[in-house]
């Protein structure tokens, strides 16, 4: 429905650009830069990326879009004539500061390669165009890596994940037989979301502990997915599906905690974390199944800073009582707030009073120049997208927190807001008043996000976790009873020619 509107808008606004007369700064294609991992054919992932930053002809970078349409254009080919290959390549994301994000999603493999022409208008940019050598891979191809440490260095994996580090502190050696005898009990009964996995030979198996265990669907495709492309380390280990982190027993006490892997941590418990099912099933079904993802969220971000909306925004669903308290504080105070439930499930008594919001699109958010982040019965899994538009975050303080929080600094990349919103009003009335200051934090914010939230950068974490975790094993781990296999896809979409010899089942 807004499409409408807009697009009957557009003919005017482009009227205006162009009678806007002589842009202020005129793009160079030469000087222009290029980089990110999409240029790099051993980057497997399901949709590759890289960057475009627009420099005029001093050798300046521009800070915002150049005026009018985009020139810029990106044209990728198999290097064969021979080989046919489906490529989705969408038209560059303009981030709205004089940068792009290229995105494609390659349906096949090619042996020979890839031809990547980056283009200004009929220029070429940078160095382009780009060659990746083949075989370059599609997602579905199975053809791991066999060796990580150089799998890790082809995605410029970090050298440290202080999250990593400080999660397996608490558990210097792990008994998988103490598990095996003590997990299913303690967390696998009538109400358990726990699925126990074996990884041997890079073939996966499970079982599921417990009734609530459906959200498989989404370790399952993740690990595939990395099992596809890098030989994992053999390791057993049980996935908590729930939304509260399960292990709530202290370092020192006898028995001691389990490294139970949940997608969300608090101060006070033990799990070690991963990315959430959000953003991991949001890349690996970007430009298809999911319109929200780490990427198209960034060429999403609404109106630049200084036509954004002055208020703080919320919209989400009535899943913890804060939420609802905002709601109130919009009402009071409409210049500063607009709060609004969308759908009631723990609360339905407050519909009555509070009202039903309309459901908006998430890119909408942006339109408001800050955004609150308020739990939901955990940590809000929309946190890595609010931090990655271009509007400032105002974050209620959490014990609760995903694999990135820890290097994101209140006042330096978002402003924090006590658990029980009492500052809320007073922060965003400091933000309307220090226009500059909170411009800074939320342009930095975002800096950060972008870096740290790179969809490679998920499956570097991915692979880490699980090192260390094989790492710290007292004993092999074993297929148990009751586990099976989770297998590959083995339809068309998955074929390809793997250059590396494909580990047989029969080995088994
Ligand atoms: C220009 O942009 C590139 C990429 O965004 C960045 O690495 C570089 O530091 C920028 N240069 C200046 C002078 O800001
Ligand atoms: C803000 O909006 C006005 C009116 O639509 C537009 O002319 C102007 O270019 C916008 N400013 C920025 C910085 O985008
Ligand atoms: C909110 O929490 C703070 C502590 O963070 C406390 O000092 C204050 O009294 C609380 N306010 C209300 C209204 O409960």
């Amino acid at each position: 429905m807004p499409r409408l509107p807009r697009a009957a808008l557009l003919p005017l606004q482009l009227a205006l650009l162009v009678g806007a007369g002589a842009p202020e700064a005129s793009v160079s294609a030469p000087r222009s830069l290029v980089w990110g991992p999409g240029l790099r054919p051993g980057v497997v992932l399901p949709v590759r990326y890289f960057y475009l930053q627009a420099v005029d002809s001093e050798g300046l970078n521009l800070t915002r879009s150049p005026p009018g349409q985009t020139l810029f254009k990106v044209v990728i080919k198999s290097l064969s004539p021979k080989e046919l290959v489906r490529i989705h390549v969408p038209k560059p994301l303009d981030r709205n500061d004089g940068t792009f994000l290229v995105r494609y999603r390659m349906y096949e493999t090619v042996s020979e390669g890839l031809k990547i022409e980056v283009l200004y208008g009929d220029e070429h940019v940078a160095q382009s165009p780009y060659i990746l050598k083949g075989p370059v891979y599609h997602e579905y191809c199975e053809c791991p890596e066999e060796d990580p440490q150089a799998w890790q260095k082809t995605l410029s994996c970090p050298t440290e994940e202080p999250q990593i580090a400080k999660d397996f502190a608490s558990f210097p050696s792990i008994n998988l037989q103490q598990m095996l005898n003590e997990v299913p009990k303690r967390f696998g009964d009538e109400r358990g979301a726990i699925v126990h996995y074996t990884i041997l030979n890079n073939h996966i198996y499970r079982r599921s502990l417990g009734k609530y265990t459906d959200f498989k669907m989404f370790s399952d495709e993740i690990l595939l997915s990395l099992a596809r492309k890098v030989l994992l380390p053999d390791i057993e280990f049980y996935i908590n599906l729930g939304d509260w982190p399960l292990e709530h027993r202290k370092v020192n006490e006898t028995p001691g905690p389990l490294p139970i892997v949940s997608w969300c941590g608090s101060l006070d418990s033990r799990d070690i974390i991963l990315p959430t099912y959000d953003i991991s099933h949001s890349t690996l079904e970007a430009m298809r199944g999911v319109t929200n993802d780490l990427l198209s969220i960034q060429g999403n971000t609404g109106p630049s800073w200084i036509n954004k909306t002055e208020k703080a925004f919320f919209r989400g669903r009535d899943s913890r009582e804060e939420r609802l308290q905002l709601v109130q504080m919009s009402k009071e105070n409409p210049e500063l707030l607009d709060a609004g439930i969308t759908g009631y499930f723990f609360f339905q008594e407050k519909e009555k009073e509070l009202g039903k919001a309309k459901l908006i699109g998430f890119f909408d958010f942006f339109k408001y120049k800050y955004q609150v982040n308020v739990d939901g019965t955990v940590a809000a899994y929309r946190y890595p997208y609010l931090m990655l538009g271009d509007s400032l975050v105002l974050k209620q303080d959490s014990t609760y927190y995903e694999h990135f929080y820890m290097t994101l600094k209140p006042w330096k990349h978002y402003v924090p807001i006590k658990r029980n919103l009492s500052d809320l009003l007073e922060k965003i009335k400091w933000a309307k008043e220090n226009d500059e200051e909170a411009k800074k934090i939320a342009k930095e914010g975002q800096l950060r996000a972008r870096d740290l939230l790179q969809p490679h950068r998920l499956y570097c974490y991915y692979y880490r976790v699980f090192r260390e975790y094989a790492e710290r094993q007292s004993s092999k781990p074993e297929i148990r009873d009751g586990m099976e296999l989770v297998a590959q896809p083995d339809d068309d979409t998955s074929v390809c020619q793997c250059h590396r010899e494909r580990p047989s089942r029969e080995e088994l």
